[in-house]
């Protein structure tokens, strides 16, 4: 390659390299100094000089989260062509086709690019408006949860250490952007009134956005993807619903970054143990436990007994909240069989001729390929 070379003065280059040299050593000294007497200093948490967020490389969170999401990302146009997305690229388009063109004419009449009109028509043919309505009353719980997974991954992007985290956090960030807007899309093709969040997720919500630091991490990862992990690998086999299988993947991720994030940052014995903060995580968590008989009616709607299902939930959340090292003011022995006797006495109260049943050993998760996800998720062979 030959550049024709500009003239330039190089006096004038090295007057301002020295001015550079010493503006450089005096704003980094009086930003340290700031920093040093908890004023504001620097405000990114960004080292320029190793070309790394503060906390290093983080090569395995990236691989393991970042990497894992690219090779996993799904795209709703071919995964739900019925909606208004259009995000694959032609290449896709093209490769959707012909994959198409291979199968039998039984799997492609099953495979088929139905339009809206037609998924209409196959949920007022496969569920009865009370359904439909059921379906919808689930769905937008987690649907609103959505929302606050997006703002609370978004704000935990700026608390994380290392770049490899980060990369990690921003796949969370756009991955519930995509949850977000995908599910509403879905969930408005049910033609039935979509309901607010009740006050048990407000409460729950709030809290979980509202909670310090890391701390956001237990809330969302650990117990708001907790509950969404078991309502899409509920819900997944039901007809229409087969996307949710993609969220019910991108969830059991997102329930594992927080062990993942703590074996290269752990927590200090006092984060974990100290009884305050064990205290506020058990109080994060108790509004969720209303929403089991919020959703009780709903639940029965679609064949689902809300107790088995609350106690898969929680289940799940105690165990990944002990992985994480989010231990809470009752330990995990202790908790799940009491939960299991309040679950009990209510429903010696409300259901005639009630048998006691163990409801914390219930799986509500159906589908073969989404239980391997779990095992995998749950350490379980
Ligand atoms: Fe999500
Ligand atoms: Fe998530």
């Amino acid at each position: 390659m030959e550049f024709s070379k500009v003239q330039t003065s190089k006096r004038a280059a090295r007057v301002e390299r020295s001015a550079e040299r010493y503006m450089d050593q005096l704003v980094r000294s009086a930003d340290r100094i700031k920093s040093r007497a908890g004023l504001e200093g620097r405000k990114a948490r960004y080292d320029d000089v190793q070309y790394e967020f503060v906390g290093g490389e983080g090569e395995k969170i990236r691989k393991r989260h970042y990497d894992k999401s690219l090779r996993h990302l799904w795209k709703a146009q071919k995964e739900a062509p019925f909606l208004s997305f259009e995000d694959c690229s032609k290449a896709e388009r093209d490769l959707f086709g012909m994959a198409l063109r291979n199968l039998t004419e039984e799997e492609q009449a099953a495979r088929k690019r139905i339009a809206m009109p037609e998924y209409k028509a196959l949920l007022d043919r496969e569920y009865t408006r009370r359904e439909k309505q059921a379906i919808v009353n689930i769905l937008s719980a987690i649907g609103h949860g959505e929302a606050y997974a997006w703002l609370v991954s978004a704000e935990l992007l700026g608390e994380v250490d290392s770049t490899g985290a980060r990369a990690a956090l921003t796949m969370q960030v756009f991955e519930e952007a995509k949850h977000f807007v995908v599910l509403r899309e879905l969930l408005r093709a049910f033609d039935v009134p979509i309901p607010r969040q009740s006050a048990w997720e407000y409460l729950f919500l709030e809290g979980v956005y509202k909670a310090d630091g890391l701390e956001k991490f237990f809330g969302m990862n650990v117990a708001v993807e907790g509950v969404a992990l078991s309502l899409f690998g509920m819900l997944s086999q039901l007809p229409g619903l087969e996307v949710l299988r993609l969220f019910h993947l991108d969830e059991s991720r997102h329930t594992a970054l927080p062990s993942s994030y703590f074996d290269e940052f752990p927590m200090t014995s006092w984060e974990k143990h100290n009884p305050a903060s064990r205290w506020r995580r058990l109080k994060m968590i108790l509004p969720a436990l209303m929403l089991v008989i919020h959703l009780e009616e709903d639940l029965a709607e679609i064949g689902v007994d809300a107790f088995e299902f609350g106690g898969s939930v929680l289940w799940k959340v105690t165990f990944l909240a002990q992985r994480s090292g989010f231990y809470m003011l009752l330990p995990r022995s202790v908790l799940l069989p009491l939960l299991n006797e309040a679950f009990n006495g209510y429903c010696r109260l409300t259901r005639e001729g009630h048998r006691r049943q163990a409801f914390m050993e219930a799986d509500s998760t159906v589908g073969r390929r989404e239980r391997a996800v779990e095992a995998a998720v749950f350490g379980l062979a």
